[in-house]
């Protein structure tokens, strides 16, 4: 069958190639590929920044925003053929950690988890994949192809859920968010607030293109002033930064609400030096009770809210998020950056 693979560390080396069917190993439900969401990490990987093979294969199968359809499944699994499945990214530990042995792989501690398609594990980038029917999310069928977006979904679940934890420290009840970035993560971010009743505020550096209309369609508010301005002028009870970028991540940690919580979601590219009132940052985090957070992943409680998420929303507004669908054949297309991009799907 053909898969989508690169060698791991070589930015010259994607391409569809030649691969055997899945193993039986790699799990008891055989599913066929539907179509396939590209993100930033997929193109780390592709530009030699990331990823590692499995252990004996020198290519690695790309991608972890994964939707297909069942189409062998044992009886007593649970699963029908025809269903149409998302895949959960990341596997357990070997050892495992405390956390990895609870279940909570997403917030493994010794850093020797795999995950599909990024490390040491084949993604879902191939015409057929094997799934555990414990890692396999159940996507309503009336999503069609947008239910490629339960992935990205699941890592702003998940930080939504870490936000609200961290916020019962005390008595909380938000009423206003700030994303920061309207790429996929940031969107999605503020569909998941405007679901909870808030106040969503998104920013971005864009002025066109498809961004400003689609938060505005949220019933959100849009920004494209400086992240400073926007922080004076708000005072937001949460942050949800989904940029990476430094200068808007230093930014975002003053002004907040008394009691606020800000949570990273952007991985960035470290090297980069930008000046910070530390003294200052630090003064407002401790006189107002403020709360910084790192968030990253899920587990198969994530993948199955934003399967409800998505299945909620409104799938016009879902639709205007793939902005480039790409074959299979050309999936290499899809790699490269183009005007207006949100999110690139590669169907198969
Ligand atoms: C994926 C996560 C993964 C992270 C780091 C993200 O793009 O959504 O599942 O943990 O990359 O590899």
């Amino acid at each position: 069958m053909k898969a989508l693979t690169i060698r791991p560390g070589d930015p010259d080396s994607l391409g569809v190639t030649d691969v055997p069917e899945p193993h039986a190993a790699a799990g008891e439900l055989l599913v066929e590929a539907v179509a396939l969401g590209v993100c930033g990490t997929d193109r780390e990987i592709v530009r030699g920044e990331h990823g590692e093979a499995p252990e004996g294969s020198d290519r690695l199968v790309l991608g972890h925003e994964s939707l297909g359809r069942v189409v062998e499944a044992p009886e007593g699994s649970g699963w029908d053929v025809g269903a149409l499945v998302a895949g959960v990214v990341r596997r357990p530990d070997p050892v495992p950690c405390g956390a990895c042995a609870r279940g909570r792989f997403d917030m493994c501690r010794n850093g020797r988890f795999t995950e599909r398609g990024i490390q040491g594990v084949d993604g879902f980038g191939s015409e057929r994949w094997r799934i555990e029917p414990d890692y396999a999310v159940p996507v309503d069928d009336s999503l069609g192809t947008l239910g490629i977006l339960v992935e990205p979904t699941s890592v702003v679940a998940k930080a939504w859920e870490q936000v609200e934890l961290v916020g019962r420290r005390s008595w909380f009840e938000p009423d206003s968010v700030l994303v920061t970035g309207a790429g996929p993560i940031g969107l999605l971010a503020a569909l998941l607030g405007v679901q909870r009743g808030l106040e969503v505020h998104v920013l971005d550096q864009v002025t066109e293109g498809p961004k400003p209309d689609l938060v505005r369609a949220l019933g959100a508010s849009y920004h494209e002033e400086p992240v400073d301005d926007v922080m004076a002028a708000l005072r937001p009870e949460v942050v949800l930064e989904a940029t990476g970028a430094s200068s808007v991540v230093v930014d975002v940690l003053s002004g907040t609400a008394r009691y606020g919580v800000v949570c990273l979601l952007g991985v960035s590219p470290g090297g980069r030096s930008v000046r910070i009132d530390a003294g200052g940052v630090n003064r407002e985090f401790v006189l107002e009770n403020d709360a910084l957070i790192g968030s990253v992943n899920a587990h198969q409680g994530h993948f199955r809210a934003a399967a409800t998420a998505l299945a909620d929303a409104d799938r016009d507004w879902l639709d205007r998020l793939v902005t480039r669908r790409v074959p299979f054949a050309r999936a290499a297309e899809a790699f490269e950056p183009g005007p207006g991009d949100i999110k690139t799907v590669i169907e198969l």
